[in-house]
Parts: C-alpha cells; sequence; structure tokens
C-alpha cells in the first residue's frame, strides 16, 4: 500500500503550487496530478458541475490505485468535498481546513479577508471553517473571477494587470485584516503581485505547508508513508497536455518530460 501513488487534482495549473510543496515534504511519494484543463476555471460553475468533474477525476484516480487523493482546488474542496468523502473508497482531504488553520495561526488583530473564487466565496466555505475553529473574528470576502483566467493563460509579466489586482483588493485593504488567505490554488503563482499591492504589513497565507503535513501525518498514522521509494511524478491534462506542459514548467521551476491526454467521460 505505501508505495501507491497520491492523487492529487486541480481545475488545471493552479493545485501544481500544492503538489510543488507535498513534493518538498514527501519527497519519496509518487504523485499523479490531474488538471481539469477541458473544464476550466471551476469557478465561474455550480455545484452540480463542479461535483460532476471532481468524482470523474478521482474515480479516475482510484482506477490508477491511489492511496489518497488531495483536493488541490479550493472551489473543488467548498463543493464537492463531502461527496468525495461519501462515494470514493480512498481518503480524501481538500484545502479549505488547512487553509483556515494556517490564517488562525498568522493572525495579530483577528481580522481575516480571503481572495477566492466566485464559487467559493458565495459556498461561504471558509468564513464557517474559521468561525468553527475561532468565534471571535472579523471576516471578509472577495472573489477575485479575473485571476484564474489570466493565470491559465501564462499571467508572468511583472506590470501586467496591476489595476485589475488593485481594484480586486481594495475591500480588502479597506477591511484592516492583517492576513489574507489565497483562497483558490493558482494565486500563489502570482503571490509576488499580490504582495507588492497589499504592501508589507500584510500576511499572506494559503493551504500548502499545513495540507503537507495533515497528508504526512495521516499515511503516517496508517503506515502508508513512502519511506524507501524514488519520487515520481505522472501528470494528466482533460485538453491540450502539449500546453499545459509549457506553463507547468513556470510553476514547478523544472520541465516536464510529458503531460499525457486523458478526456473525463
Ligand atoms: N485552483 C482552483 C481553486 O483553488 C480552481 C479555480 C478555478 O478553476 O476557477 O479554487
Amino acid at each position: 500500500m505505501n508505495r501507491r501513488a497520491i492523487g492529487i487534482f486541480d481545475s488545471g495549473l493552479g493545485g501544481l503550487t500544492i503538489l510543488k510543496t507535498l513534493c518538498k515534504v514527501l519527497p519519496r511519494e509518487k504523485y499523479i496530478y490531474f488538471g481539469d484543463t477541458a473544464n476550466t476555471p471551476y469557478g465561474s460553475k455550480s455545484k452540480q458541475a463542479v461535483t460532476r468533474f471532481s468524482l470523474a477525476i478521482a474515480r479516475f484516480l482510484e482506477s490508477q490505485q491511489v492511496k489518497l487523493i488531495v483536493v488541490a482546488c479550493n472551489t473543488a474542496s467548498a463543493l464537492a468535498l463531502t461527496e468525495l468523502q461519501k462515494q470514493i473508497s480512498v481518503p480524501v482531504i481538500g484545502v479549505i481546513k488547512p487553509g483556515a488553520v494556517k490564517a488562525l495561526q498568522t493572525t495579530r488583530n483577528g481580522k481575516v479577508a480571503i481572495i477566492a473564487t466566485e464559487a467559493t466565496t458565495q459556498s461561504k466555505a471558509y468564513p464557517k471553517e474559521l468561525l468553527r475553529l475561532h468565534k471571535n473574528l472579523t471576516i471578509t470576502q472577495q472573489a477575485c473571477p479575473l485571476f484564474v483566467p489570466l493565470i491559465e493563460e501564462g499571467w508572468i509579466h511583472p506590470q501586467a494587470g496591476e489595476h485589475i489586482i488593485a481594484d480586486y483588493l481594495r475591500s480588502v485593504q479597506e477591511s484592516g485584516a492583517d492576513t489574507i488567505i489565497l483562497g483558490c490554488t493558482h494565486y500563489p503563482v502570482i503571490k509576488n503581485k499580490i504582495a507588492n499591492c497589499l504592501g508589507p504589513k500584510v500576511c499572506l497565507v494559503d493551504s500548502a505547508e499545513v495540507l503537507a503535513e495533515e497528508v504526512q501525518a495521516l499515511l503516517a498514522n496508517s503506515h502508508q508513508l513512502n519511506t524507501k521509494g524514488r519520487g515520481t511524478l505522472k501528470i494528466y491534462a482533460s485538453d491540450d497536455p502539449l500546453r499545459f506542459k509549457r506553463l507547468a514548467k513556470n510553476i514547478l521551476g523544472r520541465p516536464l518530460k510529458q503531460v499525457y491526454l486523458k478526456k473525463l467521460n
């Protein structure tokens, strides 16, 4: 069982920010990553649609004999995690709780803001989780629907889109939050742009580190940690794998040998 891979998925490139941290913390594990490029972005889709895509991917990963599935997508975690946990035979973990835990460890003034997709903000998944963990918090949410399409297009020019970022982040700045949750796994790709806009007094947090610790603990407790193996990575995309391969290099910081095409049923 411990030689089996960890399955991980997102609507596209964003989950690679989680994968990168997982590979650092658990370098001996095998990973199978699925980017649902045919259906991205998830953030503007309905709960039914996101649940359908997520179940199809999780079933594919299950067929690859994975020992655990990481939903490296806030939108799918917010809308589909419960259904995945009901229907999938291996443990399925999402990114909302780890992001909320990290924010609580970070905030000093009890004011936390979340920037995320429209679907994630509408679900209120972060406010619910934060308030479950801690009663006295002031919480602000802001949807940033243009960020994901821009990142999927390879938005790398340093100055490009500064006004879009400033516009989205105005309410967050006005809220006085000292901690901002990057509530979409795509956003760490533009973390520097967001940090430049918000200034040095604000801390940006994401789910990656706490999630990696959670995965490590879960595998260790069930004696499934791969302690001897050589880390491997296999990536699937549901559309245009060559494009995915080209853009993924910028996020992972290393070229990929191959990205395989896998269309969802
Ligand atoms: N990276 C995903 C998230 O964390 C998906 C964004 C999208 O496809 O809209 O929400």
